[in-house]
């Protein structure tokens, strides 16, 4: 077995744990800093843990599923204890990836390494052990043992990639990944950074990189197509840089550009805006006459977009509009949700977005923007023939509320509906 030299930076009370940590040993902040190191050794590995701006280490011994449960502050034991999973492994040896997956703790990282595992892979997120304590998040329905097998084949790495330097030599000293999927990316410099570490670590077979629809230029000829300009305005243009840097480093990457994403494990209130007024008979506030079209695709299929890519060389180099196959309308949508939580059609007041002003504290007044907003995913159906979107907008938005709007108890709860008593006196005096 190849010994590998793997290095966390620990921003908390977190580690790595490269195939088999067997043993990890405490450090105390004070005595460390980012070039210290303490050993880890076992199962062929060598873990190094750098606390560049973490607490001390508990000194435990543990397995390198036992590692993940303390990035994740869950027991060993419950961890450590054997059991027989119904999570299908499909690539075999030969097949097996080492995927790294940024962030991949929450929403579509979730979906993304829950894929990844099905079929085999194993997963290295890389976080700053913020969220749900570094580890991807349970998705719903999913079983204790299912999610214990599936966690069994992901590691943490923790770094801060707002600290390039942190970042680099973290993955850097992680060893060699085959597949990258850079998630949460947003500049240029958080980029940079990553791709030096995996260069230094003998490169990748395949990089994703998670742009956005949102790069597109103003247009009057929709659906927006991958050919269309990218706006070197928009809020997202550093993700077009990213992609020419990619290129420049030779690298055989794949940018994805979705709209909005919806489903359950949402943390942006997409469809949840629509659900708390639906399920509470409030009127929905919808800006403008209700008629602009959007798009929103499910996570599940975006996920299943990006393990279908895996081993493709048509897209090398490419990028690809992911969404569902529907638009629908911001009436649409709200009619669409009332019916999904089995509701009667819903009660819609229509605003002009320009005589209300949000007061700083209150909740956004709505989730789209006020724009028509959809894309072609035809190039995604071609170059990947064997991935079209499973879910329909309404077979999603059912998803989200039962596994997702019920489950996590939305229902249960007291919106801030301040914005929208605000829009309403508004509507009541323009009528
Ligand atoms: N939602 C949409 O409708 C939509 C539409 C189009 C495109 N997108 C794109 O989809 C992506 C959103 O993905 P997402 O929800 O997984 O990502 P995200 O919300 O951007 O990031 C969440 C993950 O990144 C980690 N993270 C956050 N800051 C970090 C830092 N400084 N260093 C290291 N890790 C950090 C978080 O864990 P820790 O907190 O533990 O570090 C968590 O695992 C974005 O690139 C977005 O532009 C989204």
């Amino acid at each position: 077995m190849v010994r590998r030299g793997c290095l966390t930076m620990a921003s908390g009370a977190a580690l790595f744990a490269a195939g088999q940590v067997s043993r990890t040993f405490a450090i105390p902040r004070a005595e460390t800093t980012a070039a210290q190191a303490v050993d880890v050794r076992g199962g062929g590995h060598t873990a190094v843990v750098g606390a560049a701006t973490g607490n001390a280490l508990p000194s435990l011994g543990l397995s390198s599923m036992a590692g993940v449960a303390l990035a994740a502050g869950m027991s060993a034991k419950r961890c450590g204890a054997k059991r027989s999973s119904r999570v299908v492994c499909a690539a075999g040896s030969e097949g097996k990836k080492r995927c790294l997956v940024m962030g991949g703790t929450r929403f579509i990282g979730c979906y993304l390494v829950a894929k990844l595992r099905e079929q085999g892979h194993d997963v290295v997120v890389c976080n700053r052990g913020k969220t749900n304590g570094g580890q991807p998040d349970r998705l719903p329905g999913v079983t204790d043992t299912d999610y214990e097998k599936m966690l069994e084949g992901v590691s943490v790495l923790v770094a801060d990639r707002k600290d390039p330097q942190q970042l680099k030599a973290a993955v850097a000293s992680a060893g060699k990944f085959d597949l990258v999927f850079d998630n949460n990316v947003r500049k240029l410099a958080e980029v940079q950074p990553l791709v030096e570490g995996i260069q230094a670590s003998g490169g990748c077979e395949q990089f994703f990189l998670m742009s956005s629809a949102g790069v597109y230029g103003p247009t009057d000829v929709l659906p927006l197509s991958e050919e269309n300009p990218g706006d070197p305005n928009s809020r997202h243009k550093e993700k077009l840089q990213c992609e020419q840097f990619l290129e420049s480093q030779g690298l055989s990457w794949t940018s994805i550009r979705p709209v909005y994403i919806y489903g359950p494990l949402n943390y942006n209130p997409v469809e949840r805006y629509f659900f708390d007024r639906v399920t509470r008979n409030r009127p929905v506030c919808i800006p403008y006459d209700g008629k602009y079209i959007t798009q929103l695709g499910h996570c599940e299929d975006l996920a299943n977009f990006m393990v279908k890519c895996i081993g493709n060389p048509a897209v090398k180099g490419q990028v690809y509009n992911i969404s569902s196959e529907e638009y629908v309308t911001f009436d649409g949508m709200a009619k669409l949700c009332a019916q999904a939580a089995g509701g009667p059609e819903p009660k819609i007041v229509h605003y002009d977005p320009k005589l209300v002003e949000v007061p700083e504290g209150f909740p956004k007044a709505f989730p789209f923007r006020g724009m028509h907003f959809f894309a072609s995913i035809e190039k995604a159906k071609r170059d990947v023939p064997d991935w079209t979107p499973k879910f329909s907008m309404l077979d999603g938005l059912r998803s989200s509320f039962q596994q997702d709007y019920l489950a996590r108890g939305f229902d249960k709860q007291q919106p801030d509906f301040r914005t929208d008593e605000l829009i309403l006196s508004k509507a009541m005096s323009a009528a």
